[in-house]
């Protein structure tokens, strides 16, 4: 099991540090979760803020458009070091555009879907995705509790291509990941349950652990 801190949860007035310390401290990925005020009822950073991170770690940059129009966005996301970009199939832009046009700039694409979404909605893009996120809470938040429902989807989309990444983002703590883990996740994203404890490395640890006892 792969775990993508979420620098949601992170303390921002030394985001840098909190990068590099994610990184120090087991972390495959970094999630960065982009919010613009309008698809979500929340706000936090764009692309300038990724950028002056980005010298921070050389670990794999998750970023997470929570936005409406993550097509007419994307250069300067791409251009900040992304290196996993994640748009929402609920957005205005078109999937196979945006699909076409994260892998044109180099990085690799995912479609992430709110909890109301089915699933179906992404098959017919399954052929051109790296991984598909899927949200097991409500976008917008860090600190809400694990949709068990939604691991449906986990095993749906295991079922039509095993290769296929799938990410789940949103109520991850060692209670949690197991029931990930047996649904076929292979990357969890982890906010609260690895930013509030004092020791982050044990966190990361005990999470990978727990995913690996089933
Ligand atoms: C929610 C964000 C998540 C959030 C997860 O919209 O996409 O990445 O930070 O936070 P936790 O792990 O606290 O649920
Ligand atoms: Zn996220």
């Amino acid at each position: 099991m792969m775990i993508a801190p979420s620098v949601l949860s992170s303390d921002f007035s030394k985001l840098g540090d909190e990068v590099k310390r994610m990184d120090a401290c087991g972390a495959d990925w970094i999630h960065l979760d982009v919010m613009d005020g309008h698809f979500v009822p929340n706000l936090t950073f764009g692309a300038p803020v990724i950028k002056a991170v980005r010298p921070f770690t050389d670990k794999p940059f998750d970023v997470h458009l929570m936005i409406d129009e993550p097509l007419r966005y994307l250069p300067d996301f791409l251009e900040a070091g992304a290196d996993i970009i994640s748009f929402h199939i609920e957005s205005q832009s078109n999937a196979a555009e945006t699909i076409a046009a994260i892998k044109a700039g180099g990085a690799k694409a995912a479609v992430a879907l709110k909890p109301g979404t089915p699933v179906e909605e992404v098959f017919p893009y399954l052929d051109d995705l790296y991984m598909v996120l899927v949200m097991t809470v409500e976008p917008g938040f860090g600190g809400q509790s694990f949709m068990i429902d939604m691991m449906e989807k986990v095993r749906a989309l295991k079922a039509k291509k095993p290769e296929l990444l799938v990410q789940v983002d949103g109520g991850i703590h060692l209670g949690t990941i197991s029931t990930a883990a047996k649904a076929g996740v292979d990357v969890c994203v982890a906010g609260t349950s690895v930013f509030k404890p004092s020791d982050a490395k044990q966190a990361i640890e005990d999470l990978k652990a727990a995913a690996e006892s089933i």
